[in-house]
């Protein structure tokens, strides 16, 4: 035999060589071990539907399907104590998981896989699992925006120098900028309600993605799964691998974006030049050289990985874009890029609510910001009440920068009453808003967990 004939495996799905195994398999292996509860669940469902199916012999009886669920239920205990291996020879999350029901059920276990293929397993577990996560990111995000109009209500009227071009502008209030970015990640959960929507259809009974010849049920796995619909045509369930996966990431890349700019103002603003606002010194890091330091790290590293997210949501887009209709192994590629998308984001927000929570404000630090000229525009605008056109009122003003007299930055806020404007922020109904959110999706998370409860026979997973 030569040296390449000795490399190669039998596996269940062909002989390979091993070389051929492990570039194929990646790093599935590690990245499948967070999908296992998912992969089980699936599992559970689609048993569940084969049972019920009308052949004679029925397929499972409704013993057998219990015996299955039970050892799935198993595999998902075990999972959650890190126990549950998958093998570099599995190559995946499935096959570890067949491995394992055949090894504990023999027969019965060889029939779990009638019907469906890997694309739609791992096209189930990734709904499952970023359904999962979305909820979680949308219930940080929404609180991460509490915290953020709390503390905007803390120091509502407090003047802050607004500015553009990062040059002095125009009279504000921390209150403004505070929940300015608020705002906008209230908006980012409005595209992760979207990506949530699209995410929560069943791919599942696709198979190849040409369907089988067995009178399978996809509604009824769809709703065993507590999914909101299912994809019809199950070419197109299969086709939406990826772009599922890019859906998510580009909607985690705005949220992240958000952040980013919350944690670049926050470097900007805790710089003992600016001194506006002082870090938690607890989330600050220390240097191994200069004993003084206390570096924004964790600021630095968000706002690093919000342009990888950004970038990763583009590579899934790409990737997907490249592709023929019909499962092409390059989606295995944007799986990485999800969960690592879907980690990143989560421990993004969490980590930004204690910082912005623990924060102070330095009055005196903002005060010293109020140089004269921040007070131009607004004297222009005063000087249009005795009919003086605004043009002029800018030319007059203009002209006399030196002659602008120091003024009461709080005063001139009170003025600036209109909608969204620092004396009209109503933080109020926008702390409602994000209650009235959070509570849709609490709705929404109990509703998926009551069904998964009820398929599995035990109360809901992971949380
Ligand atoms: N690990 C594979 C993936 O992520 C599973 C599906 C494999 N399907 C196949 N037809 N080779 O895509």
């Amino acid at each position: 035999m030569s040296n390449v004939m000795k490399k190669v495996k039998k596996t269940t799905v062909g002989k390979v060589h091993v070389d051929a195994l492990a570039y194929t398999a990646g790093d599935d292996a590690a990245l499948d071990t967070v999908l296992i509860e998912a992969d089980c669940i699936g599992t559970a469902a689609h048993v569940t539907m084969l049972a019920r199916m009308p052949l004679k012999p029925k397929l499972f009886s409704p013993a057998e399907r219990t015996r299955v669920v039970k050892e799935l239920v198993k595999i998902i205990g075990q999972a959650r104590k890190g126990a549950f291996k998958i093998r570099a020879t599995d190559q995946d999350v499935h096959m570890a998981v067949e491995r394992h029901l055949i090894a504990q059920l023999g027969d019965l276990g060889k029939r779990v896989h009638t019907g469906r293929s890997r694309n739609d397993q791992v096209a189930v577990d990734i709904r499952l699992y970023a359904r999962d996560e979305l909820s979680d990111i949308m219930e940080a995000a929404l609180a991460l925006a509490d915290i953020l109009v709390a503390w905007a209500a803390k120091h509502e009227d407090l003047p802050m120098v607004g500015r553009t071009h990062m040059q002095p502008a125009m009279p504000s209030s921390v209150g403004l900028w505070a929940s300015a970015h608020a705002e906008a990640l209230l908006e980012d959960v409005s595209l992760l309600t979207a990506a949530y929507d699209l995410t929560d259809r069943s791919p599942l009974g696709s198979a190849a993605g040409y369907g089988v010849p067995l009178p399978i049920d996809r509604a009824l796995t769809a709703k065993l799964l507590g999914f909101g619909a299912m994809h019809h045509n199950v070419l197109h369930a299969s086709n939406t691998r990826g772009k599922c996966e890019s859906i998510v990431l580009s909607a985690l890349a705005q949220v992240m974006i958000t952040l980013s700019r919350l944690a670049q103002d926050l470097m900007l603003y805790t710089m003992p030049e600016f001194g506006y606002f002082t870090l938690p010194a607890e989330y600050c890091t220390g240097s191994s050289i200069m004993p003084q330091k206390k570096n924004p790290d964790v600021l630095e590293l968000l706002r690093a990985r919000a342009i990888r997210i950004a970038a990763d949501a583009s590579a899934a887009a790409q990737i997907t874009a490249s592709l023929p209709s019909g499962y092409s192994r390059d989606l295995q590629e944007t799986k990485a890029l999800l969960l690592n998308g879907l980690q990143a984001t989560a421990a993004s927000i969490a980590i930004m609510q204690p910082i912005v929570r623990r924060m102070k404000a330095n009055r005196k630090a903002l005060a010293n910001g109020f140089t004269p000229e921040v007070f131009a525009t607004d004297r222009a605008l005063e000087l249009m009440a005795d009919g003086t056109p605004f043009r002029d009122a800018y030319r007059q003003v203009k002209d006399n920068l030196d002659s602008l007299a120091d003024r009461d930055p709080q005063q001139v806020l009170a003025l600036k009453t209109h909608v969204g404007a620092p004396a009209g922020l109503d933080l109020t109904a926008m702390a409602t808003k994000i209650k009235a959110e959070a509570q849709a999706v609490r709705k929404q998370r109990q509703s998926v967990q009551r069904a998964v409860s009820r398929l599995l026979g035990v109360p809901g997973p992971r949380r």
